[in-house]
């Protein structure tokens, strides 16, 4: 008798558990006014590990002008994932040099300037994360592919190559310079 006490009495306590008295997500309540139970965030809300304060970093611009410091720390790593991230995301239209050429463009879609235009170098860097961020006329918004980091990357490694199209011989290291004339004998 116990027993199937015990059993009666555990398999009512089962059926109250999974009729708990909690809300499915979008099922209405009559609790709020506008009858729904998911809640608006309240507005300025930040989740754990989002605050995003720095303005320069996640949008590139300092009241409301594109920044001309990168704000990042640029170093080897930082370029060598702005090659990468460049050389997928953007040589296909840009060319791996930057001069505009790229593969999509041989195949008619319309040319982006070349990277080594006179405005394009003077243009502060900011310039271009938000052109990645937003796109610039036909050219389409990247934000969804890039994380911020990797725009500043790719902004660092746009100025790499920019560099690389106006380099003197005295721009190159002494020890560099010695490997380079070396190679040429
Ligand atoms: C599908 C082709 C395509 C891809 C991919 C693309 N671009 Fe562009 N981009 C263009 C075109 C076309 C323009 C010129 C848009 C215009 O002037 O209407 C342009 C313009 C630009 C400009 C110059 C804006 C100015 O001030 O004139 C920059 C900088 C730039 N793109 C950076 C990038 C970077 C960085 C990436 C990769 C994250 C990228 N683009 C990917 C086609 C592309």
């Amino acid at each position: 008798v116990i027993l199937v006490a015990l059993v009666a009495a555990l398999a009512g306590c089962n059926w109250e558990m999974r009729n708990d008295a909690r809300l499915k997500p979008l099922e209405p309540s009559p609790v709020f006014d506008d009858g729904r139970s998911s809640r608006p965030l309240q507005p300025g809300t930040v989740a754990r590990g989002q605050l995003r304060e720095d303005d320069a970093f996640y949008t590139g611009m300092k009241d409301g002008q594109p920044v001309a410091e990168i704000p990042v720390p640029v170093d080897r790593p930082l370029l060598e994932l702005g090659r990468q991230k460049f050389n997928v995301y953007c040589s296909v239209c840009h060319g791996a040099d930057g001069a505009g050429g790229g593969m999509v463009v041989k195949r008619g879609f319309p040319a982006p300037p070349s990277y080594h235009i006179d405005r394009l170098r003077r243009v502060p860097i900011g310039h271009f994360f938000n052109v990645i961020t937003n796109g610039y006329g036909v050219m389409f918004p990247h934000a969804d592919r890039v994380t911020q980091r990797e725009r500043w990357a790719i902004a660092a490694y746009i100025r790499t190559l920019q560099f690389s199209q106006y380099a003197k011989p005295a721009d190159v290291p002494a020890a560099e310079m010695q490997k380079l004339q070396s190679t040429q004998q």
